[in-house]
């Protein structure tokens, strides 16, 4: 199996198969120092992007520094994510074709306003948002109490699908 990294139109760079993937595939780990979440706070503040991944119930976040940190999120991914025996990986939910771009639904969560992780995926069932389902419907319960947190101070870690 061979990954590349090359332009993409989701967002800025994007990893690509340039081999035929078969569904159930782990085709890539994602890996990286291992943080605290309390340690992630100030992470990329002055990016638009973040590389962070919550694993083990959210008690640990993985600093993502490989090949897998440039999977882009989509709304109708052909990946998912599965925690195994403490390794986070990358695993293909069908058959992938060369030269298609690798993608699993980042399910953001522990976010502080709707509006600041809007998804480019062009899938045509996408909700318009990185954010899971739950955090949406959280986000806009605290939007109609007022009680939405102050302009964001950290990035979202990204989560593993359910
Ligand atoms: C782990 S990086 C993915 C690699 C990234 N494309 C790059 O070139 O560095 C995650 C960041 O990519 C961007 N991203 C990924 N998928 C996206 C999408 N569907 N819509 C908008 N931005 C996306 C967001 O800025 C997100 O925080
Ligand atoms: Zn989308």
């Amino acid at each position: 199996m061979g990954l590349i990294i090359r332009s993409s139109r989701i967002h800025a760079a994007g990893c690509y198969t340039t081999a035929p993937i078969k569904q159930g595939t782990k085709v890539v780990e994602y890996t990286g120092p291992r943080l605290k979440p309390q340690d992630c706070v100030d992470l990329y503040d002055d990016s638009g992007s973040t590389y962070l991944f919550g694993m083990e119930g959210d008690m640990l976040v993985i600093d993502g520094h490989g090949m897998a940190a440039f999977v882009n999120h989509s709304c109708d991914p052909n990946c998912e994510t599965d925690e195994v025996d403490g390794h986070v990986w990358i695993v293909a939910t069908r058959n992938i074709a060369p030269e298609e771009e690798l993608t699993y639904d980042y399910n953001l969560y522990d976010g502080e306003d709707l509006n600041d992780a809007p998804c480019h995926c062009g899938a045509k069932k996408c909700r318009g948002t990185m954010y899971e389902p739950e955090e949406i419907a959280r986000l806009k319960r605290l939007a109609r109490q007022g009680k939405a947190k102050a302009p964001a101070k950290k990035k979202k870690p990204h989560r593993r699908a359910a």
